[in-house]
């Protein structure tokens, strides 16, 4: 089990007790639920052949948004950086390990895993938290997302374009 504050350092920069709270709790619970997956080794996408990691996407996105953030002014830094750190904490539930890689599961396939992060999130009472994680992806598309959930979305897919870049 790895501790999430040596996995994703920016959880030193929520100022906010509750949201570190909720992303310390929630890194902690996905690992529980599912100790046969190496976070480090689980990759970010399955739509391209890439040996990056979920971990360092993760890192990638949140970093990318808090600049974002910090340059525009009036947005919710705290938020903003907890949504980053768990905008795709439902793939460890829906990726499953097969031999050495990784295919979607049945939940990608049925819920995909905005829903199933925002429905593991939701317990923690945050809706603001809930709608960037939900919203991160396409599901958000017909509605009215947040400032935070617009940098969140935007960043996570400059992330995988440019990686798709790389690999195709
Ligand atoms: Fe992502």
């Amino acid at each position: 089990m790895y501790k999430p504050e040596h996995l994703f350092p920016l959880i030193g920069r929520i100022d906010d007790s509750d949201l570190a709270r909720i992303v310390i709790s929630a890194w902690h619970e996905v690992q529980e639920r599912r100790p046969g997956v190496d976070l480090k080794k689980l990759p970010f996408t399955l739509l391209i052949p890439t040996k990056r990691s979920l971990i360092d996407h993760t890192n990638a996105v949140t970093e990318m948004a808090l600049r974002i953030g910090e340059m525009k002014g009036g947005l919710n830094l705290n938020l903003l950086i907890a949504g980053g750190l768990l905008h795709d904490i439902g793939k460890v539930l829906t990726y499953e390990k097969r031999g050495e890689g990784y295919l979607a599961g049945p939940l990608e396939k049925t819920l995909r895993h905005p829903m199933v992060g925002a429905a593991l999130i939701a317990r923690f009472g945050n809706f603001d938290l809930v709608h960037i994680v939900y919203t991160h992806s396409h599901e958000g598309d017909n509605l009215r997302r947040s400032k935070e959930a617009i940098i969140i979305h935007h960043c996570d897919f400059i992330d995988f374009e440019l990686e798709k870049r790389k690999v195709q």
